[in-house]
């Protein structure tokens, strides 16, 4: 196998190291927008370099973001070769086109890196799928926020100590936007979730809230009452009626969730037959990602590309009702309990309580266990 790799950051260097003594792929060019040498590989600027040799058979995409990765990973699969990427927000955003486009060309495409780093989570779905149907996805996907939110619950930090102390240690950008709002989040779980399910959800429907309006009361209201917040995903599937959103919850004592520490995921599967599975890992990192990478490159040497066919186009319906402990703003006559100056609320549509958020964005909502 002779890799074109697009990126030599955290993911690209991985990706070129572990490749290295392999003699089954070989990184023969790297694109990069900065001055590199390599001993035994071509750096380029110009990424038709890498279109246009012949002789590269892979593509692995590590730059990230919408723009250009979408155009180069396109012009890859038209030009017949196979593409690797680590980037959720690629796949998620332009599923339509990529999966149609890796299928009607015949390559492989495959992204097991994207969601979970290191943990073989998208292969292991795609292995669920072999034997069974996959009810349900989700849980812990975000590194930075699962360590912002222990380090408020377990050490009593403040939001803004605990973010400062996430990009103190690299796990969240100068602007941690993606992380707390919980996009990164919602890329991954439509990513998974259109995998698990073999459709193409609606993501417009996919509401995703974030902890950064969480303070040291919230925590405070629910640790006095036993509870451990988390920044959470959800997609299930449901006599042919799909949920999916991004929210955080509230965890009692006991609860897989609750005990997660620092950076590391824990992502849910709810299997048919196999009952429920969960994945502990950390979900990011040089190595951890790059192994997934590569794994996805070894796969190609079998012949293995995505993960499941190209399913319809499905609407999301997210009716069914929670309760919310809300911070902010919520109706006193829709309010079920208060906790020390806090609601909590009677039963709300997911999807209406995310359309209130929408219209009060200074407010901060946690759903409470059912
Ligand atoms: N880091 C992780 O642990 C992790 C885990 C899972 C998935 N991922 C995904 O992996 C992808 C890469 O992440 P990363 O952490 O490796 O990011 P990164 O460290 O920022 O590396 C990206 C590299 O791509 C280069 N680049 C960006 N645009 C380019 C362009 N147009 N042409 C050439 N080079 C370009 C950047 O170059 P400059 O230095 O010139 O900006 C940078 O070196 C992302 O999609 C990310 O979501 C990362």
């Amino acid at each position: 196998m002779r890799i074109g790799l697009l990126g030599f950051g955290t993911v690209g260097q991985g990706v070129y190291e572990l490749t290295g003594p392999r003699p089954d792929m070989q990184v023969v060019w790297v694109l990069c927008r900065r001055p590199l040498s390599l001993p035994d590989a071509k750096v380029t600027h110009d990424f038709n370099d890498i279109l246009l040799d012949p002789t590269v058979d892979t593509v692995v995409e590590a730059i990230g973001g919408l723009h250009p990765a979408r155009e180069y990973v396109l012009a890859a699969i038209r030009a017949g070769k196979n593409v690797v990427t680590a980037n959720k927000a690629l796949v998620a955003t332009f599923y339509d086109e990529l999966l149609p486009l890796t299928l009607e060309k015949g390559t492989l495409l495959r992204c097991t890196a994207s969601v979970g780093g290191g943990i073989g989570w998208l292969s292991e779905l795609e292995r669920v799928r072999r034997i069974e149907t996959v009810r349900s996805v989700g849980g812990i996907m975000n590194g930075t926020c699962n360590y912002i939110l222990d380090a408020m619950t377990r050490r009593g930090l403040s939001y803004e100590d605990a973010l400062a102390q996430t990009q103190a240690l690299g796990y969240a950008e100068a602007d941690p936007t993606t992380d707390v709002d919980g996009i990164d989040t919602w890329h991954k779980l439509i990513v998974s979730a259109n995998i698990a399910f073999g459709v193409s959800l609606d993501i417009s429907a996919i509401p995703a809230a974030g902890i950064r309006r969480i303070r040291g009361e919230d925590v405070a209201r629910f640790r006095a009452r036993g509870y451990t917040c988390k920044l959470i995903s959800r997609a299930q599937a449901e006599e042919g009626a799909y949920h999916a959103y991004v929210q955080p919850e509230l965890f009692p004592q006991g609860a897989p969730e609750a005990a997660v520490p620092e950076n590391y995921n824990l992502i849910t599967l709810v299997g048919s037959t196999s009952g429920r599975q969960s994945f502990l890992g950390q979900g990011a990192g040089r190595y951890p990602t790059a192994y997934n990478v590569v794994q996805d490159c070894v796969d190609f040497l079998s012949g293995r590309g995505f993960y499941c066919g190209y399913g319809p186009k499905v609407p999301v319906t997210n009716d069914r009702p929670m309760r919310y402990y809300v911070r902010g703003g919520w109706p006193r006559e829709r309010t079920r309990e208060n906790w020390d100056g806090a609601a909590v609320t009677e039963p709300v549509p997911v999807a209406q309580m995310h359309r209130w958020l929408k219209e009060n964005p200074e407010a901060f909502i946690a759903a409470l266990p059912e």
